[in-house]
């Protein structure tokens, strides 16, 4: 079975085409990072004109990566949330109309679960295993009973973590996206320097909580109760300490909730997905959890169409008549539907 593969949840416009679930045929990437940079972060309705443009030449572009004709798709899978919810409309209604001109089934894919597919393209995951969300729009920690069956355990109350590297960036006058400036600017920093703390949810010890941690960047590098536009009062050393301090400090407590939610059930594995995965020094930190560790692909770490098409292949396997036409998309999914 070969799945087309369609993503715009986000800022990232992205097209791929995978056999059988694992094999990547195509896997066409678009980011909008340029456009969005001057205003610091993803401003939703020029991401949905961006889409809208680049769909239909990243089609092209991933049949011809493919070598393959329209008509040679089985089926077509779509993120349909959690997202932007006018970006995520144009892939749906893009992959509605392939469908009905195809004559294929069409399948709409939580992007959130997509996320956690994507280690699964690459290695063979044993089950139960915990699962762990760490991207822009989400941090979460999941039960995972298989490939697509979840139970959520934790997970943030407030900023998601790669929303706070974004915001400490920003704070620190560095470019949109932020985590891998705070990773490239931690190296040459000292986090002992300054002392921060991870926020801790009494209700919930596996819960997170980045927003406290984002105001503690704030007043040490722009002073006590200071606006988010005043400027800064630390030096260039200071800065990559603070990078630094912030970075071990929010990765601390995702690998001690990690711990703790290992210990709580019998967990084989641990399966990593999304953005935050692409950070190098959080890979070598984890491996102190003495688990067995599965980390997507660098390139599929970050939104991708293959993990979508990936886990459409298990979703039509399972129902091969996919979604009917009246699935709307939903920006505000959550983890298990
Ligand atoms: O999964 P993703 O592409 O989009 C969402 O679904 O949200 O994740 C994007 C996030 C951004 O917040 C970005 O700053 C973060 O992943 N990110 C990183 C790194 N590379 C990307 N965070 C920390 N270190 C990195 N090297
Ligand atoms: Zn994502």
């Amino acid at each position: 079975m070969i799945i087309l593969g369609l993503e715009s949840s986000c800022d990232e416009t992205a097209v791929a085409i995978v056999k059988e679930g694992k094999e990547i045929l195509a896997n066409v990437v678009s980011s909008q990072i340029a456009l969005h940079q001057k205003f610091g972060g993803v401003v939703p309705e020029l991401a949905s004109r961006e889409h809208l443009e680049n769909f239909l030449p990243i089609l092209e572009e991933a049949l011809a990566q493919a070598k393959l004709e329209l008509h040679a798709i089985d089926g077509v899978a779509v993120s349909y949330g959690p997202g932007l919810i006018g970006a995520l409309m144009i892939g749906l209604q893009l992959a509605k109309a392939l469908s009905l001109s195809l004559k294929k089934p069409f399948v709409g894919i939580n992007h959130l679960q997509a996320h956690l597919y994507a280690a699964s393209m690459q290695a063979n995951i044993p089950f139960p295993a915990l699962g762990v969300v760490i991207s822009g729009g989400h941090t979460a920690l999941l039960d995972m009973q298989s490939i697509d069956h979840f139970t959520l355990l934790g997970q943030s109350r407030d900023d998601a973590i790669g929303e706070a590297f974004d915001k400490c960036a920003n704070i620190l006058g560095l470019p949109y996206p932020g985590g891998p400036e705070i990773e490239k600017l931690a190296k040459k920093g000292n986090p002992k320097k300054f002392t921060l703390k991870a926020g801790r949810v009494k209700t919930n010890p596996l819960d997170f909580s980045f927003s406290g941690l984002k105001t503690q960047i704030l007043y040490a590098a722009k002073g006590q109760s200071a606006q988010k536009n005043a400027p800064l009062i630390i030096q260039e050393a200071e800065k990559a300490d603070l990078a630094a301090a912030f970075q071990e400090t929010a990765f601390n407590d995702l690998l001690q909730k990690i711990a703790l939610a290992s210990r709580e059930k019998d967990y084989q594995a641990v399966v990593f997905g999304g953005g935050v995965c692409n950070n190098r020094t959080l890979r070598e930190k984890a491996k102190d959890l003495k688990l067995e560790l599965f980390w997507p692909s660098l390139e599929l770490s970050l939104d991708n169409a293959a993990m979508i098409a990936g886990l459409g292949y298990q979703k039509l396997r399972e129902n091969p008549k996919g979604h009917p036409f009246d699935l709307e998309a939903n920006s505000r999914l959550g983890f298990c539907i």
